[in-house]
């Protein structure tokens, strides 16, 4: 069955008590909005409508930032959940299938859980509500079954004691044909505590109009919803430390995991290695065998296999490892790429830059890429060997097996097989050191009386 998705991320989230909107809050590194997004995105979705109304158009841009194809609706009135769905009427009207709603601010669904609420749709339920039992059932909504069907959803401020007692909670996402949604959506009222549009008000009038629902259960984790900083810290944990099993699960060496940060898509290889305190930024893959060492702070990365990071260095987006290279303590890769082999192993900053096979960048190197309105390319060729503490002033190529004299500051291509020497020549001033200390040494003596 085709589905489409609705993402609901309208809300203030007052609680978060910020200038941001809450679905741009972040955990590793990326929106919460973006985490749901990525949810709804793996059960390949027809159509993604995110329903925008807080801070819409920096919603509605990172939106796009994630997938271009998402259809943002502004919501410009918060009325509720119910109204929220109501927004995206217009986006979904040709589409035949079924949709799923999902929370901007719940970044935790898996795939299997929407898995199985549309197999449960497939099932024959008309509409299926994703529940799960609450430690501490709160001002959640609570899930009223009868005889294996879903009667009705009851809010913790509309709740009597009885229903209260009930810990099956309701997590907002709903599974359902499309067509049936829209038609319960419209008939949803505003007779409750909150004078809200309740979604959760379609049970009821489903079942009064003789149609079935049914509750999925998933795990309580998955359904953690962000409200507040204290929510958002802990929900940064727990997502810290399901990566980090995922990691050991699968074969990648964390020296010491509590210390390992990972980014929203980082993918480590098999047989990758990972010293203490690295962090992942978004946009990294290093490849089997590869290690990071202590200390490196990566992101918009690839380092292939074999490479050897760190420690103490920083790859930044478009650092690009292939096979075997190195990148030592105190170095910074931009957007360029380091051919298989090449090593830069201290105190460097490469960027805009390419580096070709089994070059040596000696210490202290710097592409100047920078002109203080353009950024400019530096190309390295293969073989060859730059001394320690060149300059090269971008845009400037510098040929295979070519060298660069220490403390060069090259301005001009280098050809293949040459050397460029750009610095002062040398003069030694025979016996001057002594007599300048000397002279120094009486001037204090003097000071000193
Ligand atoms: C909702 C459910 C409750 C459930 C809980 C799970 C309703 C009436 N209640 O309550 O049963 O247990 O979620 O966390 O659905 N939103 C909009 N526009 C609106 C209102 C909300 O886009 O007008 C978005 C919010 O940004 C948020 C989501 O919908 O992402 C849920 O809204 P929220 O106000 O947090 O609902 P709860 O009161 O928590
Ligand atoms: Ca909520």
């Amino acid at each position: 069955m085709p589905t489409s998705l609705v993402i609901l991320a309208a809300g203030q989230g007052s609680r978060m008590n910020s200038e941001r909107p809450k679905v741009l809050h972040k955990i590793a590194d990326a929106p919460l909005l973006w985490h749901a997004m990525a949810a709804g995105q793996s059960i390949e979705p027809d159509h993604m409508v995110v329903v925008t109304g807080h801070g819409g158009a920096q919603v509605a841009a990172s939106a796009r930032t994630f997938d271009d194809s998402a259809i943002c609706v502004e919501q410009t009135e918060q009325l509720g959940t119910g109204h929220a769905v109501d927004q995206a009427r217009g986006a979904l009207a040709s589409f035949d299938g079924d949709v799923i709603v999902l929370y901007g601010d719940t970044p935790f669904i898996s795939s299997e859980t929407l898995l199985k609420m549309t197999r449960a749709r497939a099932e024959g339920a008309d509409l299926v509500i994703l529940g799960f039992e609450a430690a501490d059932a709160g001002r959640y909504g609570r899930l009223i079954e009868k005889d294996g069907q879903l009667e009705r959803i009851v809010e913790a401020k509309d709740a009597g004691a009885a229903e209260l007692a009930v810990t099956l909670c309701n997590s907002g996402v709903v599974c359902a044909d499309r067509a049936t949604l829209f038609d319960l959506v419209s008939n949803i009222g505003t007779d409750n505590a909150q004078g809200e549009y309740y979604l959760t008000d379609i049970v009821e009038l489903a079942r009064a109009a003789g149609r079935s629902a049914v509750v999925v259960r998933c795990d309580e984790a998955e359904t953690l919803g962000i409200n507040t900083r204290a929510e958002l810290a802990a929900a940064e944990q727990q997502f810290q430390s399901t990566a980090r099993n995922a990691a050991l699960e699968a074969g990648v060496s964390l020296a010491d995991p509590s210390t390992t940060v990972f980014g929203f898509d980082t993918v480590l290889g098999r047989d990758a290695v990972i010293g203490p305190h690295v962090v992942f930024g978004p946009g990294v893959t290093v490849e089997s065998g590869a290690e990071v060492k202590a200390f490196s702070h990566l992101e918009g990365c690839h380092v292939a296999q074999d490479a050897v990071v760190g420690p103490f260095a920083r790859l930044r987006p478009g650092a690009e490892l292939a096979e075997g290279a190195k990148v030592g303590n105190f170095v910074e890769i931009k957007n360029a790429e380091i051919a298989e082999g090449a090593k830069v192993n201290h105190l460097s900053y490469v960027g805009d830059a390419t580096v070709g096979r089994a070059a040596n960048i000696g210490a202290g190197t710097i592409t100047c890429n920078y002109d203080g309105v353009m950024k400019h390319r530096t190309e390295i060729g293969a073989r060859s060997f730059i001394g320690s503490n060149t300059l090269l002033v971008a845009p400037v190529k510098v040929g295979e097996e070519a060298m660069t004299a220490s403390g060069t500051v090259v301005t001009q291509d280098v050809p293949d097989g040459a050397m460029a020497i750009a610095r002062a020549k040398q003069d030694n001033k025979a016996g001057f050191a002594r007599r300048l200390m000397d002279i120094l040494r009486a001037k204090k003596k003097q000071k000193g009386s």
